[in-house]
């Protein structure tokens, strides 16, 4: 039985994973280990997300702006992702959870690459749920592009200004083919959206929360699923005309 009811769960939950610095700092640790911690973390929302039937998890793992920090914390997180990329693949596999990463994966180190282009081979035909790494990823990045991907197309003629509709620039962001965030979560009480997925967070609920990211657990994930069931969500419509 599922420890919560199912109708009305969000199709797709994105997670900003914010805090495991201040978590680290909070318990006299160094920062590395918040991120560890923070490993541990992902793995139990991403199995407790699969049982319960969430079909699309999108975490923020590196941003764009992250390679600004000091190279050792880059290289820890870097060891972290290969090793959580090891040691998950059973899982993924065991589960039927499918691998997807967004960003600029081309920036990630060679090692780093070469696994997640494995697992995500390896896990290519599952589809209980898919889980997506948002890796050297940034909002504006991703739109910009985009409109070079659309301009190219113009310049050869292949396209006409007037077939640049919604769906045609969500077909060329990173995540083309996938549903738009129902829910955002972003721990450590910051109330920003920090260059994640702009443009497909437009009609998202946000969930925020002051737990620090290691800290964020089954429960505290019930609670920001329980508090999107009672949302009453219009996408900008009347009560009685809405998307869905
Ligand atoms: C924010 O904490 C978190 C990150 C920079 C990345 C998230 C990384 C993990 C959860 C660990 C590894 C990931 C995977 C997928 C295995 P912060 O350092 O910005 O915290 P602070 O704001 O308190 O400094």
């Amino acid at each position: 039985m599922t420890p919560i009811e199912t109708k009305q769960l969000p199709e797709h939950v994105a997670i900003i994973m914010d805090g495991n610095g201040r978590w680290a700092k909070m318990k006299g640790l160094n920062r590395v280990r918040g991120h560890q911690k923070g490993a541990e973390a992902v793995r139990e929302i991403v199995t407790f997300s699969r049982e319960i039937g969430i079909r699309w998890l999108t975490l923020y793992a590196f941003s764009e702006e992250n390679w600004e920090r000091p190279a050792h914390e880059v290289q820890a997180l870097m060891k972290l992702l290969n090793r959580f990329l090891k040691s998950e693949l059973r899982e993924m596999q065991e589960n039927g959870i499918g691998l997807k990463t967004i960003g600029r994966t081309e920036k990630l180190p060679k090692s780093t690459r070469q696994i997640l282009f494995d697992t995500i081979e390896k896990t290519s035909s599952n589809n209980s749920m898919i889980l997506t790494l948002a890796l050297s990823y940034g909002g504006r990045q991703e739109i910009l592009d985009a409109i070079q991907k659309i301009a190219a197309q113009i310049q050869k003629n292949e396209i006409t200004i007037s077939e640049i509709t919604e769906q045609f620039v969500s077909d060329a962001l990173y995540t083309a083919g996938m549903p738009d965030p129902d829910l955002l979560i972003r721990t450590s009480g910051e109330y920003r959206i920090s260059n994640f997925l702009l443009w497909q967070l437009s009609y998202s609920e946000i969930y925020i929360t002051p737990t620090m990211w290691p800290d964020f657990g089954k429960n505290e994930y019930l609670a920001a699923l329980r508090d999107y069931q009672t949302r009453d969500r219009r996408f900008g419509a009347t009560g009685g005309n809405r998307k869905k």
